[in-house]
């Protein structure tokens, strides 16, 4: 396989609790068509548990995939006989799902001849704004969804270097608890934005951790417990004090996430002088309109370029996933049946390298 063919891929996402598949088209000159985009959310499964029930999430997997592939391929009017490869998400995510995904497009490259291609979960996330913009490299990532919170040097396809990451809770799952305590519902990040927006954000002082720190790492855990006691003082709750709560909560994350942006850039700018900087942003929290609009100033003033992918491609999806596998595939890797299925695997590993040996 060169760089030069124009290749069809078959994404496959199935680490959380999203079962999508996607059909991509990588043309000869590197750009990406997305033919299909398949996601089934499984919220409603999860709803009464107030959060992703890892063995409900594999069932769910199990039993919705076939027929999101078979959507997908009818959506894009592209038999999978047509397809050149099928790529699927090898982790890190829930292992259950995780296997489920990973096996599936297995069975599918055996019967059907074609190559298969392991896609590490964040690199999905990492180069879904080469698709979507045509970002070239190097950049900057923050990956900001329910599982993780990272800024990570993209530097090429599998070359990456992680710049900083939560000690405790990654900020969607911050905005989540915060919205059970606050019995907001789940998942807790929009409904904490939406009732946000009739509270005082300077009403409660949420302390900000390891903002005066110089290292590009968050933690949030601090955060939230500041959080539950203010709500445990004022309980009962009134609307307003819950909306009061909530603005506070936003407006102290937001305020670290722009100030540990800036440090980033700033970093990006003494580490790669040579480098136009930009900062692209990925996962679900990158949906906070607030924390969108401070990242915004934080890059004019940086004389940086922001990139938000479209919503639906910054959280969970298969066309991540194909995409990652067609720009894999573009530099020749392709990967063996046994390749295996991993609950953990951090981006900056020498095993991402398209020319690492990994079983
Ligand atoms: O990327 P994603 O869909 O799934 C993974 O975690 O992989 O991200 C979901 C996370 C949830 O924690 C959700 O509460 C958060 O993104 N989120 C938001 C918003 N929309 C989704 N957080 C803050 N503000 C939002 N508008
Ligand atoms: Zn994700």
């Amino acid at each position: 396989m060169t760089g030069q063919a124009s290749t069809i891929i078959l994404g496959i996402e199935t680490s959380c609790d999203e079962t999508a598949a996607s059909i991509v088209i990588r043309d000869e000159e590197g750009r990406g068509v997305i033919r299909s985009n398949v996601v089934r959310s499984q919220l409603d499964e999860h709803a009464a548990f107030g959060g992703v029930v890892p063995e409900l999430a594999a069932r769910a997997h199990v039993e919705w995939l076939d027929h999101i592939i078979a959507q997908a391929s009818r959506e894009a009017g592209i038999a999978l006989e047509d397809v050149d490869a099928i790529a699927a998400t090898a982790g890190p995510g829930l292992i259950g799902g995780v296997l489920v995904g990973l096996t599936t497009a297995k069975a599918l490259a055996a019967s059907l001849d074609k190559p298969l291609v392991a896609v590490n979960h964040l690199e999905g996330h990492a180069l879904t704004a080469r698709l979507t913009d045509g970002v070239q490299f190097p950049y900057l990532m923050l990956l900001v969804s329910g599982g993780h919170s990272q800024y990570v040097l993209v530097r090429g396809v599998g070359d990456y270097e992680r710049w900083g990451g939560t000690i405790d809770d990654a900020l969607g799952e911050a905005f989540d608890k915060v919205a059970k305590l606050l019995s907001l519902g789940h998942p807790g990040g929009p409904a904490v934005e939406q009732i946000a927006k009739s509270g005082d954000p300077k009403r409660f002082k949420f302390p900000r951790p390891l903002l005066r720190e110089q290292r590009l790492d968050f933690s949030f855990s601090g955060l939230k417990t500041a959080v539950r006691l203010q709500a445990e003082a004022l309980a009962p709750l009134s609307d307003q004090d819950v909306a009061d709560i909530a603005a506070s909560f936003q407006a102290a994350v937001t305020e670290i996430v722009a100030t540990r942006s800036r440090q980033a850039l700033e970093r990006f700018k003494a580490e790669l002088p040579d480098a136009q900087p930009q900062l692209v942003v990925a996962g679900g929290v990158a949906a906070n309109q607030q924390i969108a609009a401070a990242l915004l100033k934080v890059v004019a003033e940086a004389g940086a370029k922001l990139v938000v992918p479209p919503i639906a491609l910054c959280t969970d999806n298969g066309a991540m996933v194909a995409w990652a596998g067609a720009e894999r595939l573009a530099l020749g890797r392709r990967d063996g049946l046994e390749v295996v299925a991993r609950p953990r695997w951090p981006l900056d590993t020498p095993d991402m390298k398209v020319d690492a040996d990994v079983a």
